[in-house]
């Protein structure tokens, strides 16, 4: 699945970072312990207990209710440092306020640093937007769609904010991810449904064939997202829903006409 692209992490710098586990969740707060044996994280250990300055510890607000701190990526994963020192000063070696441009998480870094895990990164900088992040700094970053800490991947209503804040005219950008979406779940349903009519002993290799090409576009438009070639993916978008109908159409077709009363 890594070859398609779609939100995947490679496998080799995931786990690394990881030395805790959620053990628990009482009144919306995850407590963590580390695992007997396991490296301590310093980076959380002492993050968790700060109080003060308040962007400090509303950072760690923000990453302990993340995708990111369920999957055990821990600060040093974004910001660098050394999690296996305690002392803050020792800790601290390579970590820089995000303001200054030899920190990981400076502005145009920021796409180099979530690439060490996402292949968002690969389309992203074959990207008008990376390329404009570069030269004027006016692109957005990973960052202006995800969030910094709090990481998410946006709603339709959210991404048409984010857009509007820099593109007064709206692009086809809602229109392409509301056909991608709505292929996606299609196509989920409809594995279901070719599943079942495979059981009952139907003649579903048309339809088997169809939602295979369905797939295949539809990882190729989601491959292509974050390259914002607009157009393209929309076409993509369209030609994976066109075949994911064909596939429900020849699953209609072979289904047992229903018993007259
Ligand atoms: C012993 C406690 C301690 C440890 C260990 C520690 N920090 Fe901090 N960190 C602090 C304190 C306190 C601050 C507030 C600013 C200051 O005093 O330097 C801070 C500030 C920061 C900031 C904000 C910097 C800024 O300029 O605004 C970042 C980012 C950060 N820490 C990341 C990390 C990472 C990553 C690790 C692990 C590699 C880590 N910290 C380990 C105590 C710690
Ligand atoms: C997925 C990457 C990621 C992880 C994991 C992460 N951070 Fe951050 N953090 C960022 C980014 C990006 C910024 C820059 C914020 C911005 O641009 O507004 C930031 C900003 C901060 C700031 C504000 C000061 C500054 O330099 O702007 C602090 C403090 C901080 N992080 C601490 C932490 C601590 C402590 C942890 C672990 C508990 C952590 N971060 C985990 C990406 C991350
Ligand atoms: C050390 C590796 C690592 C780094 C660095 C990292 N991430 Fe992640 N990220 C992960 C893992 C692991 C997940 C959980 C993946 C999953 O469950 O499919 C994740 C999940 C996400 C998700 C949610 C995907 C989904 O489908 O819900 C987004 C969005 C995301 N990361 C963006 C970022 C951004 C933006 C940065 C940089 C500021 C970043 N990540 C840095 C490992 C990383
Ligand atoms: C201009 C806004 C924008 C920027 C910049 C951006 N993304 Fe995204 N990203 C999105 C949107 C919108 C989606 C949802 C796409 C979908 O649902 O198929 C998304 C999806 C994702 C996902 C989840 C993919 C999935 O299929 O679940 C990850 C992970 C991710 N982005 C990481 C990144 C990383 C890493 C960067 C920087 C290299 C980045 N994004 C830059 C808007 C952006
Ligand atoms: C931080 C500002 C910013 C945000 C947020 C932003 N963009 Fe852009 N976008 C730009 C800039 C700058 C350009 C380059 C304009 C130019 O060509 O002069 C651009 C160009 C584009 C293009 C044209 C790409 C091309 O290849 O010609 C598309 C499409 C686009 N953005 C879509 C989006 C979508 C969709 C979102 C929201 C998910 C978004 N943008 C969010 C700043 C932003």
């Amino acid at each position: 699945m890594r070859g398609l692209g779609v939100g995947l992490v490679k496998e080799r710098s995931v786990g690394t970072s990881g030395v805790f586990v959620i053990v628990g969740m009482a009144l919306g707060i995850l407590l963590f312990w580390p695992l007997p044996g396991a490296e301590a994280n310093s980076c959380v250990d002492c993050h968790k207990t700060l109080t003060d300055p308040s962007h400090v510890k509303h950072s760690f607000l923000e990453w302990e209710q993340s995708v990111h701190a369920k999957k055990q990526v821990t600060c040093n994963s974004c910001h660098g440092g050394d999690p296996a020192k305690v002392e803050k000063k020792e800790a601290h070696a390579g970590v820089w306020n995000s303001n200054n441009a030899k920190s990981r998480v400076y502005y145009q870094t920021i796409p180099k640093t979530c690439g060490t895990c996402h292949d968002q990164y690969q389309a992203f900088q074959k990207s008008r937007h990376y390329m404009m992040l570069q030269k004027t700094g006016k692109g957005p970053n990973c960052a202006t769609c995800h969030g910094a800490m709090a990481t998410k991947v946006l709603s339709l209503q959210e991404m048409q904010a984010t857009c509007n804040l820099c593109h007064p005219k709206p692009y086809q950008a809602y229109e392409t991810l509301a056909i991608v979406r709505k292929t996606a779940l299609s196509i989920s349903l409809l594995k279901d449904a070719l599943g079942a009519a495979r059981q009952a002993g139907r003649p579903v290799a048309a339809a088997e064939a169809e939602l295979g090409r369905a797939q295949a576009e539809l990882a190729l438009a989601k491959q292509a997202w974050h390259t914002f070639h607009i157009k393209e993916i929309f076409a993509k978008g369209i030609s994976a829903y066109e075949h994911a109908q064909a596939a429900k159409n020849e699953l209609d077709r072979v289904k047992p006409p229903k018993a007259s009363p």
